[in-house]
């Protein structure tokens, strides 16, 4: 295990199966989804979770998602109201987390669920993850691949640039489709958004025939890893910017001449799968600074202004104990 420099498995059977032995024995991998690269360990195995935790520098009350095969191996972690039953119908195996009530007798680590009575469960749609959990056999708990607080990965070479000394394996699914984390979903009983993601609000509105409540600060429901100050690029970042200043690359949408563009044509879909690719490029060329043009707000554009917004928000200057997100 761990601190040999991470293996980088190809899109195999070997690969799969090498892979898979890791996470029986403990090990860490990370692994693609059609989101972004998840960080996954067996998630009975609460040695291996801690490990997760450790290695990404993650404050240990934020819960992680876990991931499974098949609605038999979701209905033996978590009950499923009739709105979620619904929604995995709809869009399972895909870009959605469910937050569901834990059912009492599972193999579940508690260390995954970090104390709640509540689980995240995510069936991914890349056949490579899902190659991998029908491999394995049991739940992965997966956060995103990266350091607590950095920007998610969402190809091979994030992932050991960023963790490569800390983890076991990367499974070479190449540049992952969606670029945004999965939309979370909460029911509390109402369907609450909790993250917006991969997954547009408006289709699941559509699905349910009613409007998400939605998570602020006043309701008292929050998904713990959406602390303000996240997918923190070392530069600085100037959102709806119309115009490059002197000291500033511009991250550009739509019809502008920019550093890089999100997407030239305004394709949301596009510009969700360069996203977290094209900040890490910038932060990488070292600038400092980081204007990014205006984006709509609606469909994909939603999960990408959250990013944004996040990556520009002040951050928590280290030891002050105030944790950033996953
Ligand atoms: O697309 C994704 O969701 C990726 C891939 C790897 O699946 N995973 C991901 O995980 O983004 P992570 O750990 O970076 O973000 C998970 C979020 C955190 O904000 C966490 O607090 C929230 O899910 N979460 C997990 N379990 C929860 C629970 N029981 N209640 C509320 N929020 C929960
Ligand atoms: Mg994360």
């Amino acid at each position: 295990m761990a601190p040999a420099p991470a293996e980088r498995l190809p899109a195999s059977e070997a690969g799969i199966r090498r892979a898979s032995e890791w996470l029986a024995r403990g090990g860490l991998v990370a692994f693609p989804t059609e989101t972004v690269y998840g960080l996954g360990a067996d998630a009975r195995n609460s040695t291996a979770v801690a490990r997760i935790f450790e290695a990404k520098g993650r404050p240990s009350f934020n819960p992680l998602i876990v991931h499974v095969h098949d609605m038999n191996a979701a209905h033996d972690i978590a009950e499923f109201p009739d709105d979620a039953e619904r929604l995995a119908s709809a869009f399972w195996p895909g870009p959605l987390t469910l937050v569901l009530p834990l059912r009492a007798e599972t193999a579940i680590s508690p260390l995954v669920t970090a104390g709640l009575e509540t689980i995240g469960l995510r069936m991914p749609a890349h056949p490579l993850a899902q190659k991998l959990l029908a491999r394995f056999g049991g739940p992965v708990a997966a956060p995103s691949a990266n350091t607590s607080g950095r920007i998610s990965p969402t190809r091979p070479e994030h992932v050991l640039r960023d963790l490569g000394a800390k983890i076991d394996a990367v499974l070479d699914g190449g540049a992952c489709d969606v670029g945004v984390e999965s939309t979370i979903v909460g029911f509390f009983p109402e369907p609450t958004l909790l993250r917006p993601g991969g997954l547009p609000r408006e289709a699941i509105e559509d699905c349910l025939g009613r409007a998400l409540a939605r998570a602020d600060a006043g309701s008292g429901v929050t998904s713990p890893g959406q602390l303000s100050s996240h997918y923190a690029p070392a530069s600085r970042l100037r959102l709806n910017a119309t115009e490059r200043k002197p000291g500033e690359v511009l991250l550009g949408f739509g019809a502008v001449e920019a550093d890089l563009n999100l997407s030239p044509s305004g394709n949301l879909v596009e510009a969700a799968a360069n996203l977290f690719e094209y900040l890490h490029r910038l932060d990488a060329s070292g600038p400092g600074a980081i204007a990014v043009s205006p984006i709509p707000d609606h469909g994909l554009g939603a999960a990408i202004n959250d990013r944004l917004r996040r990556a520009a928000a002040p951050r928590a200057p280290n030891g002050s104990g105030v944790p950033a997100g996953g």
